[in-house]
């Protein structure tokens, strides 16, 4: 469009402040189709199954919206019921989507089973196909619903999570007051850019940034930090590996990072054009069938998701590698190095802390000093700290975590113990207990209530924790253990 008309101007003044329809309908429509514009649904429709998970011997049940688990006792009787409502579907559907359940504390849990679209079948969700895996206890953190979701609160994708802060826009409405991402892919990294999605501390947000405080427009490097193993195998390709891969690419490299990725899509289609000629002028075609692409930009199985075939990023001349036949979720202790973004020598000292001595409390202290309110560090330090028996100054970390975010609780939890430790029981007690009414679905601190129970010589109501312990969590062996030890467990 050219000219906002008059009649568009008056209207921009009641809009919702974040709407942009009005006056950009036919970006609107489209970007409304793409992934991104459907990537997350408030109470979606499910289509009804049932599934068994031999690994972890435990069936699962989809129906009217609901999600239960159960196993079978000897006699055949259903155990260890579990049964959540669906509240929201992480992904359109494109490749697939896993479900979460909003709890009545307001937290989201991820669920086990996910719909895998090319399969047209449900599955584990990545990272589920073992014997021991999250179930229904683990929370789908803050910094998965910054890539997926507009807001904290899950809800697709919008213009803002590119465009920013609109506010001089719709005021007076027209070029040059809102931002234009133009040849920037930065944009996108944001999102598409993750050098591990488990296994590693693939980045670190510079401390004091919350996780929804990126600006469209500021520099990637002030909002985090980008690591990535010293030793990247050469055929690791996950899900999320578009910008990581392309990163890898001779195009990108030699071109002084002229390729991006609007050189090849539309952000508000986000379909993809072969922009190979615009470098390539001789570029040979030895099929007009597959384009270029079809040779040097191959679709494969991702190794943190069988299920799924992506496009790897990485332009090559001649593509090698095999499909993977199982998930690879290994954790990986080697050394990390900076990836993209440049780190200063403590932030990389930080990323690389593996194991609690003396020497990473100090890393943490010295860190915590450019933000001594950062959550993630405080937490850090704080379990940190237990290991070294500093049970103190854990205690007074760990009190601020609380109360800088009340459902932090596995800091909560971390708390307890530190009380505890310092002979407090009853305190610690009080802490427990807390932390079950703020995550009545996380196992271990059952198990540490329960303990706690014990302790005071509460056997009746360690029994009782114990039990609720191995309800959510059947594969859970300290549990058990701890409950055939009470005197009068039955
Ligand atoms: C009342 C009409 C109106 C509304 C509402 C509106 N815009 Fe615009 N927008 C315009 C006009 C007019 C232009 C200038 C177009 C031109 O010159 O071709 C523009 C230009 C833009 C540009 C290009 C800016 C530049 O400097 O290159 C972007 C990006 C943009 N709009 C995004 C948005 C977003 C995002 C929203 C919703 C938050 C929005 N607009 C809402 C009328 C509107
Ligand atoms: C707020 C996070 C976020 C940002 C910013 C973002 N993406 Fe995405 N993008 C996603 C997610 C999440 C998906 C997968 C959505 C789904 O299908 O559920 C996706 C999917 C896509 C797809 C697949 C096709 C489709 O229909 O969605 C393309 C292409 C894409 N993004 C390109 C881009 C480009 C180019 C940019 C930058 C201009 C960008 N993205 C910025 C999160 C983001
Ligand atoms: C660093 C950003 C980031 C994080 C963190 C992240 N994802 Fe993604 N995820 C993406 C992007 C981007 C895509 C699309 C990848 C593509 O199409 O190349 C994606 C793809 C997906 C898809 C497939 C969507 C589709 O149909 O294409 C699902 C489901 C998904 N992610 C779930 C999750 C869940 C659940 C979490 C948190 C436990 C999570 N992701 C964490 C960025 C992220
Ligand atoms: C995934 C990131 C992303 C999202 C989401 C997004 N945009 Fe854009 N937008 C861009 C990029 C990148 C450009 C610059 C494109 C270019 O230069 O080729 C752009 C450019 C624009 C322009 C200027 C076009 C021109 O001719 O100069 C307008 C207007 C615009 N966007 C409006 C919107 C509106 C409205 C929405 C929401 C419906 C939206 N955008 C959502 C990434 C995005
Ligand atoms: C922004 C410019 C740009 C674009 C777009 C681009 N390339 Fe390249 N590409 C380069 C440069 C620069 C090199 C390195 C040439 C050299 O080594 O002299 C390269 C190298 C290659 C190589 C050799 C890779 C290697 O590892 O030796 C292949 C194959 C290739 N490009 C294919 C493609 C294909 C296919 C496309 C489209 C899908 C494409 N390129 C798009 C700039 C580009
Ligand atoms: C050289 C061209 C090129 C560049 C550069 C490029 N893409 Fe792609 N992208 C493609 C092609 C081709 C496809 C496959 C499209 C299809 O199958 O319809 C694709 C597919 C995708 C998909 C869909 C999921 C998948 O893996 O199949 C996403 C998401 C995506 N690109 C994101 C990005 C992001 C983010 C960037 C920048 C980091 C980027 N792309 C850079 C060409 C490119
Ligand atoms: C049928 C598969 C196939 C198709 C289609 C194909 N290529 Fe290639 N390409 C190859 C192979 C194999 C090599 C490596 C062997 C060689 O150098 O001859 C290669 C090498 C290259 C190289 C690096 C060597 C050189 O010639 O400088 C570039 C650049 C390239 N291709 C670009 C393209 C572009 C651009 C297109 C689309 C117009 C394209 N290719 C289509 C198979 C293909």
């Amino acid at each position: 469009m050219k000219t906002a008309s008059f009649a568009a101007l008056l209207l921009c003044t009641r809009l919702l402040a974040n709407d942009c329809r009005p006056c950009h309908a036919a970006i609107a429509e489209t970007f409304a189709k793409t992934g991104m514009g459907r990537s997350i649904t408030v109470r979606p429709s499910v289509l009804p199954a049932t599934f068994y998970h031999r690994l972890s011997n435990r069936h699962y049940t989809i129906a009217e919206g609901r999600m239960k688990r159960h196993q079978p006792s000897p006699a055949g009787a259903e155990i260890n019921v579990i049964e959540k409502t669906i509240d929201v579907a992480i992904g359109s559907g494109n490749h697939s989507i896993t479900y979460a359940t909003r709890t009545p504390q307001g937290r989201l849990l991820e669920l086990p089973v996910s719909w895998y679209s090319q399969e047209k079948a449900y599955f584990m969700s990545p990272g589920y196909d073992k014997p021991d895996h999250f179930d229904m206890r683990r929370e789908v953190v803050e910094s998965c619903l910054f890539c997926h979701s507009d807001t904290p609160e899950p809800a697709a994708i919008t213009c803002r999570r590119c465009h920013g802060d609109a506010v001089a826009h719709l005021a007076r409405p027209g070029r040059g007051n809102i931002y234009n991402p133009k040849q920037s892919s930065e944009v996108c990294f944001q999102c598409h850019l993750e050098t591990a999605s488990m296994g590693i501390v693939d980045s670190m947000r510079k401390p004091g940034r919350s996780v929804f405080s990126y600006k469209p427009g500021e520099p990637l490097a002030d909002y985090k930090l980008y690591f990535d193993r010293s030793d990247p195998p050469d055929g690791r390709f996950e899900v999320n590996h578009t910008a990581y891969r392309m990163m890898q690419s001779a195009c990108y490299k030699k071109s002084g990072g002229k390729l991006g990725c609007v050189t090849c899509h539309d952000p508000h289609s986000a379909r993809a054009r072969e922009a190979c000629g615009s470098c390539h002028q001789s570029g040979h075609t030895r099929s007009k069938a597959t384009g270029c692409t079809g040779c040097h930009m191959a679709k494969r199985k991702a190794q943190d998701a069988i299920h799924v075939r992506m496009t790897d990023h990485w332009i090559q001349r001649e593509p090698k590698f095999v499909d993977p036949v199982k998930e690879n979720h290994e954790p990986y202790l080697g050394n990390l190095v900076p990836f993209y973004t440049k780190a200063d020598e403590l932030s990389l000292a930080v990323a690389n802390v593996r194991v609690p001595t003396a020497a990473s409390a100090g890393l943490y202290e010295e860190y915590l000093e450019r933000a001594p309110d950062d959550v993630p560090t405080l937490t850090a330090l704080g379990k940190t700290l237990i290991r070294l028996d500093r049970d103190r100054e854990a205690e007074a970390r760990l009190r601020r975590v609380i109360e800088l975010d009340p459902m932090e609780s596995s800091a909560r939890l971390a708390l307890a113990v530190s009380i505890g430790k310092q002979g407090d029981l009853a305190g610690a007690l009080k802490e427990m207990k807390a932390t079950v009414a703020s995550d009545p679905d996380d196992s271990y601190a059952w198990l540490n209530l329960g303990l706690t129970h014990r302790e005071l010589k509460q056997f009746p109501e360690a029994a009782a924790a114990f039990r609720e312990a191995i309800r959510l969590q059947p594969d859970f062996p300290v549990a058990r253990m701890a409950l055939a030890s009470l005197p009068a467990a039955k």
